[in-house]
């Protein structure tokens, strides 16, 4: 079996680290406004108010929201399929308390979605991003309030109802699972706890990221059955950051730590996600962290009567664990971990294994048996834009013909695999680092990490690839 005749070959991006427009046509500013840039070394500092000394990428990040048509022609040229993207939630409630719609933030929308609508190419649209209104941190401190809840649904209700004819595929949070990391308190919770200055070492309160997560849960399941009473054609899904860990010896205590690791870092977010109930490890992470979680007695139903149509996730890198506290570590996205001495890595210390793709394909479908889609996966690299204002990619090329590889071993096995959109597809701003040079995409945008440039567009090597893989559906990777 190879890829179905329908398999969802695009690409994917997020509003807050692609569309820019920040403040245009009565936007209100998100939690991804509020990160400086930053580096492989340097992190990123998050403020309450902006600081003039610091520049902020995200404000115009790739500037998709005046270049959306020549984007698209892009992908179309690309053959896309779908196209995976995120509505930004403070352009259409500034605050996200509003009790009507910004009108300018929803035709922006219309105007993208029609766009891709004449080039064939469905979206896919993640309803929340990394980008929660910031106003929402500062009044609630993010999703810590179950006030949260409600603001959400509204902007669901509102995106559902306005786009029932134009949206077929949905996700409710992008990685939700980034709630389980302290790392990603800020980005996915908009929690902020007073005394934290940068993202890479937020003041960590375990007891408010995991009660953000259980309302964030509530309002998944609440924008699932709220989704498919609008549209019952609605494909809803989840999206969870899948980190393949591996046990770094045969010791049974690494075996053990691993085993630990998969429940917490994966399937505590995912089992909620597709079985409607916390999985029984999840009385014992609680515990550990000291944490009790307060659900009203409704919860428990919602949570089953939301349950999700398919399940989405990224993957980028694996990681060891291991008992050994001596043992030489690695970066990694969200959640980083041992070396393993069997893989390379990226310059930003990813490590690279297709095979982990595989494995994660295989155990997810085994887990829940339900459709799967790869909507992140891809190399972060430092690219060079020739005289002549192209770029060599090999190593992209290569990166993602061996992960597409491995899909389709998986395909063989039996595993349903409805598409892939590779990450950053045209060029954007890094989430970990706030960088520009950390590139993902087929096209170059002639942008560096000061926001100096032309914002022009070029194909790279790798666009021309991944035009040749579509058009084959998957059959010609060389
Ligand atoms: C995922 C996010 O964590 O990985 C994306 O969903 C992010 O928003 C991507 O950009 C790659 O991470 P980074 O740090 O290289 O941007």
């Amino acid at each position: 079996m190879s890829f179905s005749k329908g398999f969802l070959w695009g690409g994917a991006t997020a509003a807050n680290q692609f569309e820019g427009g920040w403040n245009e046509d009565g936007r209100g500013p998100s939690v991804a406004d509020m990160m400086s840039n930053g580096s492989k070394t340097e992190p990123r500092r998050i403020t309450r108010t902006f600081d003039d000394n610091l520049y902020y990428p995200n404000h115009k990040a790739s500037d998709f929201y005046h270049h959306y048509k020549e984007d698209i022609a892009l992908m179309k040229e690309m053959g896309f399929k779908v196209f995976r993207m995120s509505i930004s939630w403070s352009r259409i409630f500034p605050t996200g308390t509003e009790e009507s719609p910004n009108e300018a933030g929803l035709a922006f929308y219309d105007k993208v979605f029609d766009e891709l609508n004449k080039a064939g190419i469905e979206p896919l649209v993640t309803i929340s991003h990394y980008e929660s209104p910031f106003y929402l941190t500062e009044k609630y401190n993010g999703w810590a309030d179950r006030k949260l809840i409600e603001f959400y649904l509204r902007f669901c209700e509102t995106i559902f109802n306005r786009y029932k004819d134009k949206v077929k595929y949905w996700l409710t949070f992008n990685e939700i699972n980034a709630g389980v990391y302290s790392f990603g308190g800020f980005s996915g919770l908009g929690i902020l706890n007073e005394g934290t200055t940068n993202m890479n070492d937020q003041v960590d309160i375990p007891q408010l990221r995991f009660q953000g997560l259980h309302h964030q849960f509530v309002a998944s399941a609440k924008a699932v059955a709220l989704g498919h009473s609008i549209n019952p054609d609605f494909q809803i899904g989840c999206m969870v950051a899948i980190t393949v860990n591996y046990a770094y010896s045969s010791n049974p205590e690494d075996q053990l730590a691993n085993q630990r690791s998969w429940d917490y870092c994966n399937y505590y977010c995912g089992d909620v996600h597709v079985r409607g109930e916390y999985p029984y490890f999840a009385k014992r992470i609680w515990e550990e962290y000291n944490v009790s979680i307060k659900m009203e007695p409704e919860d428990e139903e919602i949570l089953k009567k939301g349950t999700v149509d398919f399940f989405a996730f990224s993957y980028y890198m694996s990681n060891c664990i291991s008992t050994d506290k001596e043992l030489a570590k690695t970066q990694g996205n969200l959640f980083g971990g041992v070396k393993n001495p069997y893989l390379t890595a990226n310059d930003w210390g990813w490590q690279i294994d297709p095979a982990g793709l595989r494995y994660a394909l295989n155990e997810l479908y085994g887990r829940y048996q339900i459709p799967l889609m790869v909507v992140e996966n891809g190399i972060g690299a430092l690219d060079t834009l020739e005289e002549n204002n192209t770029v060599h990619d090999p190593y992209r090329i290569e990166y993602l013909k061996e992960h597409i590889k491995c899909m389709k071993a998986a395909m063989e096995e039996g595993v349903d695999l409805m598409g892939y959109t590779p990450w950053g597809c045209i060029d954007l701003i890094s989430v970990g680092s706030g960088e520009m040079k950390k590139r993902y995409g087929f096209v170059y945008v002639d942008a560096d990490d000061l926001g100096n440039g032309s914002y022009n567009r070029y194909p790279k090597d790798s666009f021309y690839w991944y035009q040749k893989v579509i058009a084959t559906n998957g059959e010609e990777l060389e």
